[in-house]
């Protein structure tokens, strides 16, 4: 419940969890004569494995089509994070149930997290809903679908230990050519109080790090020049070479992805504060292709808080990790995740997470209020007592602070110029390129000489809002 969030970020975030995330891929492999409709919502960790589900679901003969109203199967992959999130994809599942009604035969279908986290439940509730698969059963779909042709209701919520997904190549979807993600592990051991991704995805694992090289490789062959490895807590990754028994861990695979090609961007995400090493910034520094971009969320800037929150860390380890970020890399940029009005928050320790967003100077943060989500810790121990009037009192003056150091973090930027992956043209403007620098920001500037997305470009920046820089390409890479 954030949508009272004015700041481009919180805006786009929730875009990403309230607009119809339909998504599409270019006809692949799949010849089927059969279409399935995909609509993703939450996490990337989500629209990536939607990728693996339309990857699955064309070698099972479906085509992908971005008109629900002639698909065979319609699908939803969902979110259960907030309260918000959920209430949106049942809004969804009401405009699903028309399409339905007017073609009977077609089947819907509800993955991910929401399917975890209700289960056989779903389908008493929506009685329209053919079949429930959680995030570790996506290789059942076909029989699922299958079953479900014949009238058979389907579900499996099966969580595993070992599913990574590592041998399927995923299909991007609606992708720009440029961008792509690699998720390199699943589920999360952390047990945040607050949150129910441990019951909906399941325990930590890792995936292979040869599969991880190789679909970096290949991406980089078909043309596109970034890609964001994807994982609840990235810094945990850790995998065992079952030949040599030599252990992978996260600054390893950073510089092995680094070293597939110069002109290959590695983004990341998730950060886990008690677990981002010296190791991990100290080979982001070394390589240019490592973005300066980290994702590290706070939560909260007060000790006693993000103790409920089982964060285990505190203010003060924090703080430490912010500033040996910028000791090893000066011109890296954090962002964060915050959460305002956690159970018995007071006003002082509230204070707290602002002196912290200063501190911390981040570019951007997702910024929510608390929500209490069904068999989590904080919903079994800590009363959810904050007043919704205050959380939203709260959560205002953090987007605004926000606001204002994103602001003068970007009018710092000022006469910088930039290295920019050209990713399209503007929203705004035809006449205009987009692209992002190292660490993350959107630059905005007019197209010029003989450029096409994937070029680095070099951009000197002359004007800058809270949310994008503006400037003048100066020179080709
Ligand atoms: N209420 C509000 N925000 C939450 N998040 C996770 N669980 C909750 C919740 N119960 C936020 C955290 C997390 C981000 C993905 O969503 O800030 O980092
Ligand atoms: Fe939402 Fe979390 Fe599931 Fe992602 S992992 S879809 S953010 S509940």
């Amino acid at each position: 419940m954030y949508n009272d969030n004015p700041t481009l970020e919180g805006i786009s975030k929730e875009i990403n969890e309230q607009q119809q995330g339909e998504v599409y891929f270019k006809a692949g492999n799949s010849t089927g004569s059969k279409h399935f409709y995909i609509e993703s919502y939450g996490c990337q960790m989500n629209f990536s494995d939607s990728e693996i589900v339309g990857s699955i679901l064309g070698e099972a003969g479906f085509q992908p089509t971005r008109n629900m109203e002639i698909a065979d199967l319609i699908l939803i992959n969902t979110c259960s994070i907030r309260e918000k999130a959920e209430d949106t994809v049942r809004r969804r599942l009401r405009i699903f149930d028309q399409v339905k009604r007017q073609r009977p035969g077609t089947l819907v279908g509800v993955l991910g997290c929401m399917a975890e986290r209700l289960k056989s439940k779903f389908l008493e509730e929506e009685q329209l809903v053919d079949l429930v698969v959680g995030p570790d059963a996506y290789r059942d779909l076909p029989k699922l679908v299958g079953s479900a042709e014949e009238g058979q209701k389907g579900v499996n919520v099966f969580l595993s230990r070992e599913e990574t997904y590592a041998d399927i190549s995923p299909l991007r979807l609606d992708s720009n050519g440029v961008a792509a993600f690699i998720s390199i592990m699943r589920g999360c051991d952390n047990m945040c109080s607050f949150c129910v991704v441990p019951f909906t995805r399941g325990r930590e694992r890792s995936r292979n790090t040869f599969s991880i090289i190789a679909e970096a490789t290949d991406l980089f062959e078909r043309g596109y020049r970034e890609v964001t490895l994807l994982g609840q807590n990235v810094d945990s990754y850790k995998w065992e070479n079952p030949e040599t028994q030599k252990v992978v861990n996260f600054a390893q695979l950073l510089e092995m992805v680094a070293n597939v090609h110069p002109d290959l961007r590695i983004r990341f995400s998730t950060s886990h504060p008690k677990d981002i090493t010296d190791e991990v910034l100290y080979t982001m520094a070394r390589y240019e292709n490592i973005c300066k971009y980290i994702h590290l969320p706070v939560q909260s800037g007060n000790s006693r808080i993000l103790e409920l929150m089982n964060r285990t860390y505190s203010r003060e380890w924090y703080m430490e990790r912010v500033q040996r970020i910028y000791e090893i890399m000066p011109d890296c940029a954090i962002s964060s995740d915050i959460i305002a009005g956690f159970c018995s928050e007071t006003e002082a320790e509230h204070q707290e997470t602002l002196s912290m967003m200063a501190y911390a100077n981040y570019s951007m943060s997702y910024m929510f209020f608390y929500s209490e989500r069904p068999g989590t810790v904080a919903a079994r121990k800590y009363p959810d007592d904050i007043p919704l009037a205050v959380k939203k009192k709260r959560l205002q003056e953090i987007i605004d602070l926000q606001g204002q150091i994103s602001h003068e973090v970007n009018q710092g930027d000022l006469g910088k110029t930039f290295k920019v992956l050209i990713e399209g043209s503007s929203k705004r403007s035809d006449a205009d390129w987009k692209g992002r620098n190292s660490q993350n920001k959107m630059v905005v500037f007019p197209k010029k000489g003989n450029h096409q997305a994937g070029d680095y470009v070099y951009v000197k920046i002359h004007e800058a809002t809270s949310a994008t820089l503006l400037g003048e390409m100066i020179s080709a890479h």
